[in-house]
């Protein structure tokens, strides 16, 4: 008998947390009259850039705008050529293609070695590429050693940063301050999520960060005058205000993500479930805590007619689907394993210790 169901993520209650708090900045911003841009983004801005401890901190509409923008702002400022090629993971969520194809840009895959991109993936690749995107997949930092490579190489790295608010690296430098400019996206669902849509752009770099501004505020340079071809991305000011009331949890947040993966590495042992090793839990914040199995749906139907929900991150890779069907005769084989295989197990800060050990039951008697 199912007393409770554990579903993969509820985000009423996790939202009902700052309901309080967000109604009161609803009715501040209203009576403000100002509710495009203003001094909330303002506030938003220094405030996230200060916590990621980069310079400049750009709001944008969503995560996909950030990086596309981060691109074309390059091309702007002559740092990219227009149709560049970019290196990118072929493990991640399609927003990351998107942006490049967007951007006018070519797409250039590269395949992972258990999740994140590598050096020598990097070093094997045979195709020139102009710049690469890396992308920060689960909550998990890409190595600073890809970091160095680049570096080494001269060619300018950025990073999608949509899954890894708050990650730190060994050097104590946070997701959002390690590469050249970084995309955030603040999908609900985010470790640091709105209540809707909303992104960001961070960078150390002046020239860049203005020229991003630019380009989200329709290229305009002063009210009437626009010197770039910009889009309409700005960061809702309603947004930015709910926003600074959730960044000062986010820590204590992902620091209970990450003892729920850790008491998941811990305790799940069933020889038709595999996992990552302790290493997965370095520098990540867990934005996804995965499992592998075979059998992907005989998995999940048991996991649902015992109560708990799952997702998938993802189900089918960018290079696979049908409106990137340019891509469609490549093969990467451990990035497509791990989407025909991968299964995300509840784990948000809002989970009871009841409630993992019910999971990691459920999953040990699969
Ligand atoms: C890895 C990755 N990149 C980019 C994005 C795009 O973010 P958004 O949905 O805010 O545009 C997402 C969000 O789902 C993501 O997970």
């Amino acid at each position: 008998m199912i007393s409770t169901y554990i579903p993969y993520l509820d985000l009423q209650p996790y939202n009902n947390r700052f309901a309080q708090q967000d109604l009161k900045t609803f009715k501040e911003i209203q009576a403000t009259g100002k509710l495009i841009g203003g001094e909330w983004v303002s506030r938003f801005e220094s405030a996230f850039a200060s916590y990621c401890g980069a310079s400049h901190c750009i709001g944008t509409a969503n995560g996909l705008d950030a990086l596309t923008i981060i691109l074309k702002a390059e091309v702007a400022l002559g740092n990219l050529p227009e149709m560049a090629k970019i290196a990118v993971p072929a493990h991640t969520y399609i927003a990351t293609f998107l942006s490049i194809l967007h951007a006018g840009m070519q797409p250039i895959p590269v395949d992972v070695e258990e999740l994140n991109l590598t050096t020598q993936a990097l070093r094997q690749l045979h195709q020139k590429y102009d710049a690469i995107i890396a992308v920060d997949i689960y909550g998990k930092l890409v190595g600073d050693e890809v970091y160095d490579y680049a570096r080494e190489k001269s060619i300018p790295i950025y990073c999608d940063t949509a899954q890894s608010h708050g990650a730190t690296n060994d050097k104590g430098l946070k997701s959002g301050n390690l590469a050249r400019a970084s995309a955030f996206s603040f999908y609900p669902t985010k470790n640091l999520g709105a209540l809707g849509d909303a992104g960001a752009i961070t960078t150390n770099d002046h020239e860049l960060a203005i020229t991003c501004r630019k380009i989200a505020n329709y290229g305009r340079e002063s009210r009437f005058v626009n010197n770039l071809v910009g889009v309409n991305s700005r960061l809702d000011t309603l947004q930015a205000g709910f926003l600074l009331n959730r960044l000062p949890q986010l820590d204590t947040d992902n620091q209970r993500r990450v003892e729920i993966a850790a008491y998941y590495l811990k305790h799940l042992q069933n020889s038709k479930v595999r996992l990552h090793s302790l290493d997965f839990l370095n520098n990540n914040v867990v934005h996804v805590f995965p499992v592998y199995v075979d059998q992907r749906k005989v998995f999940v139907d048991h996991l649902d007619s015992q109560g708990i929900g799952t997702s998938a991150h993802y189900e089918v890779p960018p290079h696979q689907q049908k409106a990137l069907a340019h891509l469609n005769q490549l093969r990467f084989p451990v990035t497509e394993k791990l989407h025909r295989t991968e299964v995300s197990l509840p784990c948000h800060p809002l989970l009871t210790l009841e409630q993992m050990q019910r999971v990691v039951q459920v999953v040990n008697g699969y």
